[in-house]
């Protein structure tokens, strides 16, 4: 059921920020320990650089401080978190639980994980706790592959790295920002790309590479299809930031120029569930999306999952619901 139930309570994001750690790490410092080149790293991957260090939990807590600043939201306000991530900090509690006390907020709390199409997925689940009466929610989307990642293996270490994006969401007297969205999920493709407990991310790259152009076009297609819109209508495409010519090749096969996407991945690598916040919040800070302006985003990651959702960017005609409303704060 992809498209937005008409009549459903809508939302938009009103807030956003992103978190790059410190430590940059260039082609050229991987090249004194991998045989490996600049040149074939940038051909093949698109990556220049990418940044390295942290927690999942101190990054999700930099984005969600600058987005929650944006917003005007005080965390007390904030309903729900959402986080996405496929590199908890601990087996348990979720990540969320360690977020969710250093930023001072009183509400649920939980960790979703759809590996790199993860972000696309707690922010349907948002929208979704909105429907159904939340006021304000949290969306955060960390990871920090590099913990993951066997930097002596030159098929993954060129590629992962660390970062995290956060938007905070809130409830509107309206239709919102949400037109369509599509969660898809192919678990018998699991062993292409994985990491066990305690170990190292594991991946067949052509196999992946192949797969991840079809299902991103495949659910990115759903998704306009079910938003009732042409590739031509879209002004701004956020996919996940694997690799330069997986983009190309979903774009060229949707039918969306590669001007019209946002990329990130020259400097961050692939940072799974950050890669799209990433590329949002980069979009947004550079001015290109206007009211009104058509958004697509459309991941794809281990599992193989995919995800997509259709945004009307901004939304004058809604009003964001007044927090004296209801004392509950929204919750059952
Ligand atoms: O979030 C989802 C995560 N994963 C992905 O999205 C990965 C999807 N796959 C890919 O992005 C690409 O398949 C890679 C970037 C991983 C690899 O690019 P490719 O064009 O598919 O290269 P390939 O695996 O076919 O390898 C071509 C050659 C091979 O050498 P031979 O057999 O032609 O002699 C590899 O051994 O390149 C070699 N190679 C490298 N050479 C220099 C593989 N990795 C490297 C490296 N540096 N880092």
């Amino acid at each position: 059921m992809p498209a937005t139930m008409p009549g459903a309570r809508g939302a938009v994001i009103t807030g956003w920020g992103s978190a790059l750690p410190e430590k940059v790490v260039t082609n050229a410092d991987l090249t004194k320990t991998l045989d490996t080149s600049d040149e074939w790293i940038k051909e093949r991957s698109g990556i220049s650089e990418r940044h390295v260090g942290g927690t999942t939990a101190e990054l999700s807590i930099e984005s969600a401080r600058r987005a929650l600043a944006m917003s005007g939201v005080d965390p007390s306000e904030i309903d729900a978190l959402v986080l996405s991530t496929t590199t908890p900090d601990r087996t348990v509690p979720a990540t969320s639980a360690h977020v969710q006390n250093a930023l001072g907020l009183s509400c649920g709390a939980f960790d979703v994980n759809a590996a790199c199409s993860g972000f696309v997925y707690a922010l349907t689940v948002a929208h979704g706790l909105i429907a159904i009466g939340a006021r304000k929610v949290l969306v955060i989307g960390t990871d920090t592959l590099s913990r993951i990642t066997d930097w002596t293996d030159r098929n993954t270490a060129v590629l992962f790295a660390d970062g995290s994006g956060a938007v905070v969401l809130e409830a509107v007297d309206g239709p919102g920002q949400l037109l369509a969205w599509d969660l898809d999920s192919d678990g018998s493709a699991e062993d292409l790309l994985y990491s066990d407990i305690g170990g190292h991310i594991q991946m067949e790259g052509k196999e992946v590479f192949r797969r991840a152009v079809r299902i991103m076009v495949d659910s990115g297609q759903k998704s306009l299809t079910a938003a009732g819109v042409d590739a031509d209508d879209i002004a701004l495409v956020v996919p996940h930031q694997a690799n330069i010519r997986i983009i190309q090749a979903a774009c060229e096969r949707l039918g969306i120029p590669i001007e019209k996407a946002a990329t990130v991945l020259h400097y961050t690598g692939n940072t799974s569930s950050a890669s799209i916040p990433l590329a949002l919040v980069d979009a947004l800070n550079n001015d290109r999306l206007r009211d009104g302006d058509l958004v697509l985003l459309v991941g794809f990651g281990a599992g193989m999952t995919a995800a997509s959702a259709v945004l009307r960017w901004g939304n004058p005609e809604a009003k964001a619901i007044d927090s004296s409303l209801t004392e509950s704060g929204g919750r059952p």
